[in-house]
């Protein structure tokens, strides 16, 4: 498939970039010290072991890098050479990465792309603090490169910086606090869902579309429009994943078997649609089930069957397919024709089809 030879052929580019900022082994020459010179010592062995170690443990252990394939698709539909911004389209995957080693505390998992997340290895104080270091080594690379840019321009990708992260801790915070059994997580409706994924996965997109879109001259209005049109496929993107949770034993098997959202007490669009249509007995017994957070096998396929008898699984398939079409009629009359385009599109279509 076409989409997955781009991503495989633009991950080890994108990789070489990262390394420039995040090297696999600091050294006192690391462009991170050209920039904070530290005043007494290079204290290396420390900060090999506490950030670029267990960083890199977890980048090698592979990801789609589908955030930087993004960002790049929309600078080449604009018309740019993607070569010429690999340097930025790392900073939405570094940060993606730290969200998810972050995430994984917060949602007491066990795997992540098939190995124990990184908190089981390395400890909860070495992962807290590499992943926070992740949200912000990437922007070494505006300071590097801030002669290059506007200063107009720099100022708009600090920005969209700074919403997109509020965004995604309001998505974390709805996600934390619905799991819980908090803030009235039983009645919650389409629109709430919807809204949690366009703070918690929508965000990521709309930061690498929307930084693309500036750095490559777009105007203001396009850049909403290529934000509004990301945030979409990341919504479709999340819905996908919520499936692939339930239905596919390859993308289970890596966090450790199907079902962990329902372990997790989770309340995705499959569940809320079926908390909607579903008759009081089963309501009651799947709510039951999610909040006991168990991972017997037993409970967690009863609450899969209850999911199932209700064609949840279908419905929200469809509703990322629509979202995924309406997403695309929004931007496709806004660039002209070109095989970057037919990319672009073929791309969101991927993300909602993937099996990964
Ligand atoms: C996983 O994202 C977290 C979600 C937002 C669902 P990805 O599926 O993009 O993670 P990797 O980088 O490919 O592992
Ligand atoms: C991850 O959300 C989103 C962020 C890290 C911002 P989830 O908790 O739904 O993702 P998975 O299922 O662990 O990959
Ligand atoms: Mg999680
Ligand atoms: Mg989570
Ligand atoms: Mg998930």
């Amino acid at each position: 498939m076409e989409i997955e030879e781009i991503l495989s052929k633009r991950a080890a580019i994108i990789d070489k970039a990262i390394e420039k900022y995040i090297p696999r082994r600091f050294s006192e020459n690391a462009e991170l010290f050209k920039i904070n010179q530290p005043r007494y010592a290079y204290n290396l062995e420390a900060i090999n072991k506490a950030i670029a170690e267990p960083v890199w443990e977890f980048l090698d252990r592979g990801g789609k890098r589908w955030r930087p394939v993004l960002f790049l698709l929309i600078c080449e539909a604009l018309g740019k050479k993607p070569e010429d911004y690999v340097d930025f389209a790392i900073i939405p995957e570094v940060v993606h990465n730290g969200t998810l080693i972050i995430d994984d505390i917060e949602d007491a998992s066990e795997l992540r792309r098939g190995k124990p997340c990184t908190y089981k290895t390395y400890g909860l104080d070495i992962a807290i603090n590499a992943g926070n270091a992740m949200y912000y080594l990437p922007l070494l690379t505006l300071i590097k490169n801030r002669e290059k840019i506007s200063p107009e321009k720099l100022s708009r990708v600090y920005e969209i910086y700074i919403e997109e992260m509020i965004s995604l801790s309001l998505g974390q915070a709805m996600d934390i606090a619905w799991h819980r059994g908090l803030a009235n997580a039983d009645q919650l409706d389409e629109k709430d869902y919807l809204q949690m994924c366009a703070f918690k996965t929508g965000t990521l997109a709309r930061m690498a579309a929307k930084m693309a879109a500036v750095l490559a001259d777009a105007e203001d209005k396009l850049v909403e429009k290529f934000g509004i049109f990301a945030e979409s496929i990341g919504i479709a993107f999340q819905m996908q994943d919520d499936i692939l949770d339930l239905t596919s034993r390859n993308f289970a098997e890596k966090k450790g078997g199907y079902g962990k959202d329902i372990t997790e007490g989770k309340r995705t669009l499959i569940v809320i649609h079926t908390l909607r249509v579903a008759k009081k007995e089963d309501r009651e017994r799947l709510v039951e089930i999610l909040n006991m957070h168990t991972s017997n096998p037993k409970l967690v396929e009863e609450a899969i069957v209850i999911l199932k008898k209700y064609g949840s699984i279908e419905y929200v398939k469809d509703f990322a397919r629509r979202i995924v079409q309406e997403s695309w009629k929004e931007v496709e009359n806004l660039l002209p024709t070109s095989q970057a385009k037919e990319k672009l599109k073929a791309f969101a279509k991927f993300l909602i089809e993937r099996k990964i």
